[in-house]
């Protein structure tokens, strides 16, 4: 089945973006034709992933463009406001003020920044191939790996970070099993990884939370792979909440732990991850529990979306620009500046 997170309609001139909380029992499609459409999506994770969120902030701009510069700012402040950790989004976001910024007056600023968002779109895919062919060297000839969170297909513009890695080493012939953490509250594993992997016809289990440690004392996982929501210099890497306590596993049973993203992740503004701002999110996602049951009201719940990763516990990064190894020194290898769009709007 072919099917994207976020896809633009020329014809419609509107962005479809693939509503992920109906996944997997549903296949349904939000159709946003303004911005308030993308930054709700945004907020209430229909559409998510640290790629994915950007890229659609990406068209959002373009469907807030409106002709009018003030348009466009309100437009960026709105889309700024949905959601804090991801850098992705902002670093979107900031690369779509420069161009604007750069449109000639009398040339047609929704066509430039809607060539611009297909840019982000295609750019991503192709960084995620590279980081496939790349990171699918580090994996055994015949393996069983463990992810987190859904840094798939779902979660990109298409193919994935983490799970692209998967993809890649099968692609190249390597026989990989995998294990999905179901990563509470949301259930990305469970509900989004699983099913991408299912449709490609990959051999998956899905565990809860709780269940990683007792698979690595059994000696079942060979390496834990995940993505990221931003990485700062030192290789500090903020991931979906859940991540620290694998990666602390990992070092425990000898796996080796990785994190795969694209530069765009990269926030080399920032020195330590104790920099970055965790997102936390409404208590009611904790509180929900299967069976339409629900933690009552006077019970105190926490929900932070992110946690940090130690660069110490991280055994390697891969991105497309190469496979980084401790000592991370990530700001040497060029700027990514997402602070950039405070100086345009
Ligand atoms: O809250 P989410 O679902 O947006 O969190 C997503 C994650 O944490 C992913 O692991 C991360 O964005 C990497 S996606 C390639």
């Amino acid at each position: 089945m072919e099917y994207h997170a976020v896809r633009w309609d020329d014809e419609e001139d509107m962005l479809v973006l693939l509503d992920q909380r109906e996944l997997p029992s549903g296949v349904e499609h939000i159709l946003c034709r303004d911005v308030e459409c993308v930054a709700r999506a945004i907020e209430d994770l229909a559409v998510r992933g640290a790629p994915a969120i950007g890229i659609a902030a990406a068209f959002g701009l373009v469907l807030g463009s409106g002709g009018k510069e003030s348009e466009l700012s309100h437009a960026a402040r709105r889309l700024i406001s949905t959601r804090p950790t991801a850098v992705n989004l902002f670093w979107a976001i900031g690369r779509m003020l420069e161009r604007a910024l750069a449109v000639p007056e009398g040339v047609d600023l929704k066509k430039e920044l809607l060539e611009e968002a297909k840019g982000i779109l295609e750019e991503d895919i192709a960084a995620n191939r590279t980081m496939g062919i790349l990171g699918q060297a580090l994996l055994p000839e015949k393996c069983s790996v463990l992810s987190h969170c859904n840094a798939g297909a779902l979660a990109t513009g298409g193919f994935g970070t983490a799970l692209g890695v998967i993809r890649a080493a099968r692609e190249r012939g390597k026989e990989v099993k995998v294990f999905l953490d179901e990563t509470r509250p949301i259930l990305q594993g469970a509900r989004l990884s699983s099913w991408e992997l299912a449709e490609d016809g990959f051999d998956v289990t899905v565990i809860c939370d709780s269940m990683a440690g007792a698979l690595m004392r059994e000696r079942k996982i060979d390496a834990v792979i995940v993505g990221a929501d931003r990485i700062a210099s030192n290789g500090d890497v903020a991931n979906k909440i859940g991540t620290y306590s694998l990666a602390v596993l990992a070092k425990e049973h000898w796996v080796p732990f990785y994190v795969a993203a694209p530069w765009s992740t990269f926030d080399t503004s920032l020195a330590s991850g104790e920099d970055i701002i965790i997102e936390e999110r409404s208590g009611e996602e904790v509180r929900l529990l299967p069976g339409g049951k629900r933690i009552p009201d006077r019970i105190k719940v926490w929900n932070p979306a992110f946690d940090v990763t130690p660069a110490a516990l991280v055994t390697a990064i891969i991105s497309e620009k190469g496979i980084f190894r401790a000592p991370y020194d990530l700001k040497d290898m060029g700027e990514n500046d997402p602070e950039g769009q405070d100086v345009i709007i």
